[in-house]
């Protein structure tokens, strides 16, 4: 198990091949999926060990990719937390009461106590290692604090985040008081994920690339330190954002072991922001739009990917984003044996 590939790239060891996985692998441009979905909804998905296993490991196991990830959701830690979370079909997530100031964020429930409602995650971990082959890692996960607090305070997606910068700038103490809050309860939390068989975790941070250098360093850096520090030792941690190129190396200062970034950055010149291969590995970064297009150019765009990152140690191929869930199944199958192929010529 330690010496899978996707393991061995994270802690930047060279490898036979690119470890390659897809970010929402499991989804709905998958029929297995949508038939499994036509019955149950989404979150009662997420709740049931078995299914989400089901779920986990079939998609690992079709695409042949060399990691699996946990088929769960960086927003059940707040519903664990108190605040009612719906998912209506095409709309995206809906949080009722969104956090307006410092009284909702003490009315919230207590972090460990909300950690420990979570099981279910555990539980799936469990069920999905138990089937997936002996030498395939399973990714454990969570959301960020900006990213977790952004949705908490929105209520549900956004594109400027003006609420949550509002909070942020004019409130600062219960902001502080929130991401603390929001740590306190991720690291029991991923821990648990861990001793369910996790060897590795992935932190999204979405959209953490809205926030300027200055605000990342000042509201959520710190906080993403702790979070970092607090994962048991000796499992490897990825930090991914979007629009995050101004920001990669600051993201390596968190502790990470592996930085993930998104297709609109380079590569090469993300991965040396962050300091370069010895000091971090990198994620990414193919533009996950790509799998719509026809396969050639698929093909040589997955190829310019694998030529940014140069066949040097640490490079584990993964879109920018998650899966469309217009995609091809075919496609996305036939860009991780290519990426296989492809990689083990160098
Ligand atoms: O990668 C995987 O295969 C694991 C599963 C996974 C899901 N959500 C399943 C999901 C993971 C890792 C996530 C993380 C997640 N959830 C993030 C961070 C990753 C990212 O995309 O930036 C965010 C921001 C969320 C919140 C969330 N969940 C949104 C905004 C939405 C709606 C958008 C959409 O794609 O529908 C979801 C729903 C969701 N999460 C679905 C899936 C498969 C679709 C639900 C359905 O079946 O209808």
């Amino acid at each position: 198990m330690w010496d899978s590939v996707f393991l061995r790239a994270c802690r930047g060891e060279s490898v036979a091949h690119a470890p390659v996985w897809l970010m929402r692998q499991a989804g709905r441009y998958m029929q297995h999926y949508r038939g499994i979905r036509a019955a149950h909804s989404f979150l009662s998905l997420c709740k049931d060990p078995a299914l989400s296993a089901e779920v986990t490991v079939y998609a690992r196991n079709w695409l042949g990719v060399d990691a699996a990830i946990i088929f769960s959701d960086i927003l059940v830690v707040l519903e664990a937390l108190g605040l009612p979370l719906s998912f209506a079909d095409g709309d995206g997530p809906s949080l009722a009461r969104p956090l307006q100031g410092m009284a909702d964020v003490a009315a919230l429930k207590d972090p460990l106590t909300a950690a420990g409602e979570l099981g279910y995650v555990a539980e799936a971990i469990r069920l999905s290692v138990r089937a997936l082959p002996a030498d395939v890692p399973l990714i454990g996960f969570c959301g960020a604090p900006f990213t977790l607090a952004a949705y908490a305070i929105e209520g549900g997606s956004s594109r400027q985040f003006a609420r949550t910068k509002s909070f942020m700038y004019t409130q600062e103490a219960a902001w502080h008081r929130l991401a603390r809050l929001l740590v306190d309860a991720l690291i029991p939390y991923l821990s648990a994920q861990i001793a369910a068989g996790a060897t590795c975790v992935q932190i999204f941070d979405s959209w953490v690339g809205q926030l300027t250098r200055a605000d990342f360093s000042e509201f959520a850096a710190p906080h993403l330190a702790r979070l970092v520090a607090g994962i048991p030792a000796g499992v490897p941690v990825i930090l991914f954002g979007t629009s995050t190129d101004h920001l990669l190396d600051l993201m390596a200062d968190c502790g990470a072991d592996v930085i993930g970034i998104d297709s609109t950055s380079d590569l090469g010149a993300g991965w040396r922001r962050c300091g370069g291969p010895g000091r971090v590995a990198v994620q990414g970064n193919l533009d996950p739009a790509l799998l719509l297009a026809p396969r050639q150019r698929l093909l040589s765009a997955a190829d310019a990917v694998l030529a940014a990152a140069a066949g040097q140690p640490g490079h584990i191929f993964n879109l920018g984003h998650g899966v469309l869930k217009q995609t091809d199944p075919e496609q996305a199958r036939a860009l991780v044996s290519h990426v296989h192929e492809q990689s083990q010529a160098r």
